[in-house]
């Protein structure tokens, strides 16, 4: 059997520059999310597909914080690593910043986690992946902190499967009181 292989964090680390336009922008002349989002998931898969060397797919994106808004005319730039490996799956840190040539002020716009899995791309199915080589405390604390997510990401989907499957309206309405909103049924 083929020995597993280790892939080294830098080797599929990549940046991406892109210029804002006109056309990215939305009636109030900021740049739309998704324009931001759309080059996050670009740079998500070319960092999961180069460290996986085959095809992706993103399962999940965490929750995305805008911290500020970007600019037509403003470069964005994005940083993407590979945080943390499954056996098929892999978490791409994606750290976002955008820069006015202007003033050269160069302002945080978002960070967030993107899991890809790498699938066969004639079955379909999840395939695996090289492990990672930590090269430094960095890398160790990103892949822990990968794997804090993961387990945390799990408990809260099976605690929200549970609450749902238990929900009572009838018991709850209540805690609607107080609430943005009025009650209107039939
Ligand atoms: C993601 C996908 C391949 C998972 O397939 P699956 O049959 O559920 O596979 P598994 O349950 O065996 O999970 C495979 C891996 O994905 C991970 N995974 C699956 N769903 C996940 C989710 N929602 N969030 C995070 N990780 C997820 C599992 O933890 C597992 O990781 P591991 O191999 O490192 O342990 C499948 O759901 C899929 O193809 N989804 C559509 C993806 C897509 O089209 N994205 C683009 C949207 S336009």
């Amino acid at each position: 059997m083929a020995e597993h292989e280790f892939r080294r964090v830098k080797e599929s680390q990549t940046t991406l520059k892109e210029l804002m336009v006109p056309h990215y922008a939305n009636f109030g002349g900021k740049v739309h999310g998704g324009v931001i989002l759309s080059l996050m998931d670009k740079i998500a898969y070319t960092c999961a597909a180069s460290h996986a060397r085959g095809y992706c797919v993103t399962a999940s994106i965490d929750s995305v914080d805008f911290l500020n808004s970007v600019e037509v005319g403003e470069l964005l730039t994005l940083h993407a690593s590979v945080n943390y490996v499954g056996r098929s799956s892999m978490e791409v840190g994606i750290k976002v910043v955008s820069e006015d040539f202007h003033n050269g002020i160069v302002k945080p716009t978002n960070t967030s986690y993107f899991t890809m899995v790498a699938v066969d791309e004639e079955t379909r199915k999840p395939t695996s992946v090289p492990g990672l080589v930590l090269e430094d405390d960095v890398e160790i604390k990103r892949f822990l902190e990968g794997m804090m997510r993961r387990k945390f990401k799990q408990h809260h989907r099976e605690e929200m499967r549970q609450a749902r499957a238990e929900l009572d309206i009838e018991r709850e309405l209540p805690k609607l009181d107080g609430q943005n909103c009025k009650l209107s049924r039939s």
